[in-house]
């Protein structure tokens, strides 16, 4: 078992509806030195690979992100959430629906922080559908620039969207992936 599935067990809490509460040390309360040590892994994970920037997305990829950009001195750039129709062509778009809230968000960046020659590190908290990733990842094609790799901290294994990902051929690093969660006995196996 490695630190962030050992974090998991230790402080993690299931709930209903396949739900894990990482609020402690993850999605609300931050724990910088598990971030620190998340960073350490993904930088081994993708040696070798062209990357000089990350892009997340808000609100809780965004610390994640931040150090873990550490290790690979790098900026970080966070699509950002908006409801309303944005049109000027000064932004890259993209839908991204959400299982969890039903609701349907549009993602932008804006087009001066993205370009061909980008090579970009993807983190994110949590994966699960996949819907708010392959929104990021429409948005890094769109401009011409490449995926080099996909780094997430959770990602619920018993749900669609890792398997598409590696499916399409990305290099998806997942630092915990949860097989199983029992709310009724509080319990999380690992994959
Ligand atoms: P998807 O993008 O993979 O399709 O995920 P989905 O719509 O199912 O998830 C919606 C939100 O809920 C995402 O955050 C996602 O990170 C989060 N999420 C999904 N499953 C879990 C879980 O088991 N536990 C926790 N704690 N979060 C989960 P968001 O609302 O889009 O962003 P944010 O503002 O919270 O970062
Ligand atoms: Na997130
Ligand atoms: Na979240």
């Amino acid at each position: 078992m490695n630190f962030l599935e050992e974090r998991i067990l230790k402080d993690g809490v299931v709930k209903e509806g396949n739900v894990l509460k990482v609020d402690s040390f993850l999605n609300h309360q931050m724990d910088i030195n598990l971030f620190d040590q998340m960073g350490e892994e993904f930088k081994k994970r993708f040696a070798g690979k062209k990357i000089n920037k990350i892009l997340t997305i808000e609100a809780s990829g965004i610390g994640i992100a931040c150090i873990v950009a550490r290790h690979f001195n790098v900026p970080v750039v966070f699509a950002k959430k908006s409801k309303s129709i944005n049109i000027d062509g000064e932004t890259y778009v993209a839908q991204v629906e959400s299982f969890t809230h039903k609701c349907v968000n549009q993602v932008l960046v804006s087009k001066r922080f993205l370009s061909p020659e980008d090579n970009i590190l993807i983190i994110d908290d949590f994966l699960a559908n996949g819907c708010a990733l392959r929104g990021l990842i429409s948005i890094i094609e769109n401009a011409g620039a490449t995926v080099s790799g996909i780094g997430i901290a959770i990602e619920k294994g018993f749900q669609r969207g890792g398997k598409e990902i590696r499916e399409a051929g990305y290099q998806l690093e997942s630092l915990a992936i949860v097989e199983e969660m029992d709310a009724k006995n509080g319990t999380v196996t690992f994959r």
